[in-house]
């Protein structure tokens, strides 16, 4: 438990092992193709041993943009057998340079740039300098297509990166699948099926990437047509700080005067969208379905990015205190208190530490450092005690779903491990000097 630097040594070998020259899988087997956000956090993973790798994680996620400025939540740069649904489920052939899944994912690319410029502005200029126009049009494109009253939506769970989160179920629900046809699942033959989402969701999941499809991956036609349009307050405070971030980085990457005003636009657009996503009811932010205009109604770990946007308030820091003292290990995925939690079923229950990464920066910027501090060595624990797991039973702390995860491995370098805190508290001094 205490030997971190065995600790870090098998973290870093995580990355090498999962690394396929360029881009980092998840993990074997069950995700053997670069998915968007992981690499983020695999950037900052890297950053701690390999700085140049960890742009260079960056870069092919970025490589893989659409003209249209989407950069795609899965990456298929290599077949490979063993995942559903692949490139040809998904049908975006020629859309970008690389084959692709035809949705996003958070946009965490430009905040972890921003740490890696920050920890070395000489050597980051340059990279800077080429990624800063992709993450501007990548962030263009949510506030064109997916801003809806200054909060941003999603068209599939998948695009939250929480894939079967109770904020789907009225939106999913209301979905009738028929005709999705025939399909093999991969995933539970990987993992635990008790672990993975049901059978009933696995048939809307499929069924909205078919109806994508045949609308051409058309967001015109999507925002017109598809049932599932929801705002997200994964998607919401992570682009809302990654535009924080952005416009930190314009200088260095010589963004006109023009394009900073734009993304001050935006700023201030979500700032004030924000007000749509708080649910009076719960006295909490919550998932806001655009099509029924109903809310979730439950409280998720996305609620406590807030201040990780720089938002937040009493009554989050409530709800944090009051589920952190029912679990052994902070924060589960779902309110342990509301009837869908399940501690082992994915983001219905379990800990996440990518997400806790977020929300543990969030609450130390915000000043409350007793809860970033509890947060912080729950993942430490976590990690120590269970390995570099997919994500963890908030209630045992036992490991589920995949194995030698990147972003676990990553999170602990970059954040939760010794060596990650020491990182975070130089770039706060540096940036402070
Ligand atoms: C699952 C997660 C998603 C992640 C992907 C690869 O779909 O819900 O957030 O990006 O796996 O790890």
């Amino acid at each position: 438990m205490s030997d971190f630097s065995a600790i870090d040594s098998a973290a870093r070998a995580i990355l090498r092992k999962n690394d396929r020259g360029g881009y980092t899988i998840p993990t074997d087997g069950l995700y053997p193709y670069q998915w968007n956000w992981d690499s983020a956090f695999a950037a900052l993973g890297f950053a701690r041993f390999d700085p140049a790798r960890a742009w260079r994680e960056l870069e092919t996620l970025m490589a893989g943009q659409w003209a249209s400025g989407m950069v795609p939540h899965i990456l298929f740069h290599e077949p490979s057998a063993g995942y559903f649904p692949g490139a040809e489920v998904w049908g975006c052939e020629g859309r970008g340079p690389v084959a692709s899944s035809g949705i996003s994912q958070p946009p965490v690319a430009a905040t972890v740039a921003r740490r890696l410029y920050g920890a070395d502005p000489e050597a980051g200029r340059a990279h800077v300098a080429r990624l800063a126009p992709r993450f501007l049009a990548w962030h263009r494109w949510f506030m064109q297509w997916r801003a809806e009253e200054g909060m941003i939506c999603v068209t599939h769970p998948w695009e939250s990166g929480r894939d079967n989160a109770p904020d789907w179920d009225g939106a999913m629900a209301a979905i009738d699948p028929a005709g999705v046809g025939e399909y093999a699942r991969r995933d539970t033959a990987h993992v635990d099926p008790h672990m993975r989402p049901t059978r009933a969701d696995y048939d809307r999941y499929v069924w909205l990437v078919q109806l994508g499809r045949r609308l051409g991956w058309d967001e015109a036609a999507l925002r017109r047509e598809s049932p599932f349009r929801v705002a997200d307050p994964t998607m919401s405070f992570i682009l809302l700080r990654a535009n924080r971030d952005l416009l930190a980085l314009a200088g260095p990457a010589g963004l006109s005067p023009a394009e900073r005003r734009e993304i001050e636009g935006w700023i201030a657009q979500q700032e004030a969208g924000m007000a749509g996503l708080w649910n009076t009811e719960l006295q909490s932010y919550d998932a806001f379905d655009l099509r029924s205009r109903r809310f979730g109604g439950t409280i998720t770990n996305a609620a406590f990015l807030c201040w990780y946007a720089g938002l937040g308030n009493d009554a989050m820091r409530a709800h944090l205190e009051r589920i952190l003292a029912r679990v052994d290990y902070g924060v589960p995925s779902t309110d342990p208190e509301a009837p869908q939690f399940d501690p082992r079923r994915y983001w219905r229950g379990p800990v996440w530490a990518i997400m806790n990464a977020m929300i543990g920066i969030g609450l130390e910027e915000a000043g409350l450092l007793d809860l970033a501090r509890r947060v912080r060595s729950d993942t430490a624990r976590l990690i120590a005690e269970q390995g570099f797991a997919e994500y963890f039973d908030p209630l045992t702390g036992a490991p589920a779903g995949g194995g030698s995860f990147t972003w676990t491995a990553a999170v602990w370098l970059g954040w939760a491990g010794p060596g990650g805190r020491d990182a975070g508290r130089r770039k706060a001094a540096g940036e402070e000097g």
